[in-house]
């Protein structure tokens, strides 16, 4: 019997999943013949991801819900959304969190309390809430010996400002450090559901396409910006969305960060 092959058939609902690092996640979880819920925020941007994932992956066990994570109902919105996730698809056994709005970045002294508390929704809140969420809808994990129990877990978000600062960043290295301590705090809260995150590098996705005017250029800007890097370039979803598989895969693996930053904190 195949002891390795541990996300067969298993329902992963990923938030943040119709784009960048999310949707690779997706596609990972397809290729390890999951069973998967892709959210977008809304059910256009689910249903396109959807249809041109299905394109590439006929046979995917797929559907796309639409969740807008930025409404001041927020709590009540994941409720539904994890809800129907199970009603559609079957009981959940893991929740990854990617969904992000657009970084708010810029000098200090033009950073006013509402831009700030705005992004705190998306990266201090909506985190918190996911975890919340994932303890009532990954109910009925059962910790022991690998087989013996249900594995569930939740992987969250972060990133390597968590770890190295960059002058303009600190209302979003303020998040970053604090989804770390949120990640371990869970483990113990939501224990025996495991929960983990990733902190990712520079990732080549929409995130950083506000400065570029075409995919080549984006292409061409993060080469230039990042080619320094000890891997000679900016990661991929496809090479980043590994780390989350690994921490699908551990049920050892609990309260870590798992980092995939192409030797940026080496330089
Ligand atoms: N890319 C990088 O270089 C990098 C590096 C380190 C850390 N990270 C972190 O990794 C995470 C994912 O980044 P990414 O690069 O994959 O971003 P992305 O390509 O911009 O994707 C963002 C995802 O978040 C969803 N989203 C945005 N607003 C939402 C809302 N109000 N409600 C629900 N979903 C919403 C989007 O859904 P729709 O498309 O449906 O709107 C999309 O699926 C973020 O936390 C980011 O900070 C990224």
């Amino acid at each position: 019997m195949a002891k390795y092959n541990k996300l067969a058939g298993k329902h992963i609902v990923v938030i943040g999943g119709s784009k960048g690092i999310g949707r690779g996640v997706v596609e990972a979880a397809i290729e390890s013949n999951a069973r998967v819920t892709l959210v977008g925020s809304s059910q256009q941007s689910a249903d396109s991801a959807v249809s041109s994932i299905k394109a590439e992956y006929p046979s995917a066990q797929l559907v796309g819900l639409g969740c807008d994570l930025s409404q001041p109902t927020i709590d009540k919105d994941l409720d539904a959304l994890l809800t129907r996730a199970a009603e559609l698809t079957g009981e959940i056994d893991h929740i990854v969190f990617t969904a992000a709005d657009n970084l708010t970045l810029g000098k200090l002294e033009d950073i006013t309390p509402d831009a700030a508390l705005k992004a705190a929704h998306m990266r201090f809140l909506a985190p918190v809430m996911v975890g919340k969420a994932a303890q009532k809808h990954l109910a009925g994990a059962t910790s022991g010996a690998p087989g013996k129990g249900k594995d569930k877990s939740l992987v969250l978000t972060t990133g390597s400002i968590a770890s190295k600062p960059n002058p303009g960043w600190s209302v979003i290295a303020f998040f970053g450090a604090g989804l770390s301590g949120l990640t371990r705090n869970l483990a113990l809260d939501l224990s025996p559901i495991r929960v983990n995150a990733v902190e990712p590098g520079v990732v080549s996705t929409g995130l950083w396409d506000s400065g570029f005017k075409s995919l080549e250029e984006r292409e061409a800007g993060l080469q230039r910006m990042f080619g320094h890097l000890p891997v000679g370039k900016a990661g991929t979803v496809e090479e980043v969305a590994e780390a989350y598989m690994y921490l699908l895969r551990d049920s050892n693996a609990t309260g870590e960060i798992v980092q995939t930053r192409g030797g940026q904190l080496l330089i």
